[in-house]
């Protein structure tokens, strides 16, 4: 499997897995190969004891600039979608286990909207938000279009899903996007810091509570579904395609 996402337990960090997106090169935009590699640790998350809570990280000044667009044009061009985005989506959506991030830099697309299932996100204050969906010919994905207008009212939600604006990390705060804000060297260790707190409260009680917060999550389950059915149609879209191709061309 890819060495795109590496998958750690820190001696240091108890009971914490990490995620971590290590593809610098590309900005961090994840594959359909990350993506799998994502939801096997997810599942493994869930079954084994050892793990009490994942953290997803990036690289220096990237968490992640969303969908790889090559699969994006090799879908648009009648190739196959796959099911490892749907998979992974449903897999975060439904953690039974904490699931916190820490972002510093770029967080773009599903590098934006991964955080409305996250428990907890740390920033640096140089970091930007942003889902150029409508931009791309796209739709919002990962149930966003149903979580972040709850969390952060309508306008957000719309300035942020359907007019592609930008949240800088004080923007993400306000919104409730993120938790908290840390300067940027220290991000890593704070995210990986938070997780072990987490990893050392009573597995059950911690269970219960995060469950009571987060409420039912079938109703995001069919969100996920159907915007993916909206995002398949538009990703074969002759608008989608020339604005992939005019990324790639670039
Ligand atoms: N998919 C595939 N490759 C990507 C990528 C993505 N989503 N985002 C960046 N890359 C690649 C670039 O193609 C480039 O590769 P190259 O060096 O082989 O040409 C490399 O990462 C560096 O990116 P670059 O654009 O040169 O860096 P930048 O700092 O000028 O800009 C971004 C960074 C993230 C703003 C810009 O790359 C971008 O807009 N990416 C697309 C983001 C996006 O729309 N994602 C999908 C959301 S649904």
């Amino acid at each position: 499997m890819t060495d795109h996402v590496l998958i750690e337990r820190p001696e240091a960090y108890p009971g914490v897995q990490v995620i971590r997106f290590n593809r610098p090169e590309k900005k961090n935009a994840i594959t359909r190969d990350m993506y799998a590699k994502m939801t096997n640790a997810l599942t493994v998350a869930s079954s084994d004891p050892a793990v009490r809570a994942t953290a997803f990280l990036g690289t220096d000044g990237c968490f992640s600039a969303g969908n790889d667009m090559a699969d994006f044009l090799a879908f648009a061009m009648g190739g196959s979608m796959g099911t490892e985005v749907i998979e992974f989506l449903k897999a975060l959506a439904t953690a039974t286990k904490p699931v916190v991030s820490g972002v510093d830099g770029l967080a773009i697309g599903i590098g934006t909207t991964i955080h409305l299932h996250c428990d907890l996100t740390i920033s640096s204050e140089r970091s930007l938000f942003k889902t150029p969906f409508v931009d791309l010919a796209l739709v919002p994905e990962a149930a966003s279009s149903l979580i972040a207008p709850r969390i952060m009212g309508h306008q957000r939600a719309f300035a942020l899903l359907a007019a592609g604006e930008p949240l800088d990390a004080k923007g993400a705060l306000d919104a409730g996007l993120i938790w908290k804000i840390v300067a940027q060297d220290t991000v890593e260790n704070e995210t990986l810091a938070l997780a072990a707190r987490l990893a050392k409260k009573p597995p059950e009680a911690l269970r219960i509570a995060r469950d009571l917060v987060r409420g039912d999550r079938s109703d995001v389950l069919a969100r996920i579904d159907e915007e993916a059915k909206h995002f398949a149609a538009q990703l074969k879209s002759a608008e989608a395609r020339a604005a992939f191709e005019a990324f790639m061309r670039r």
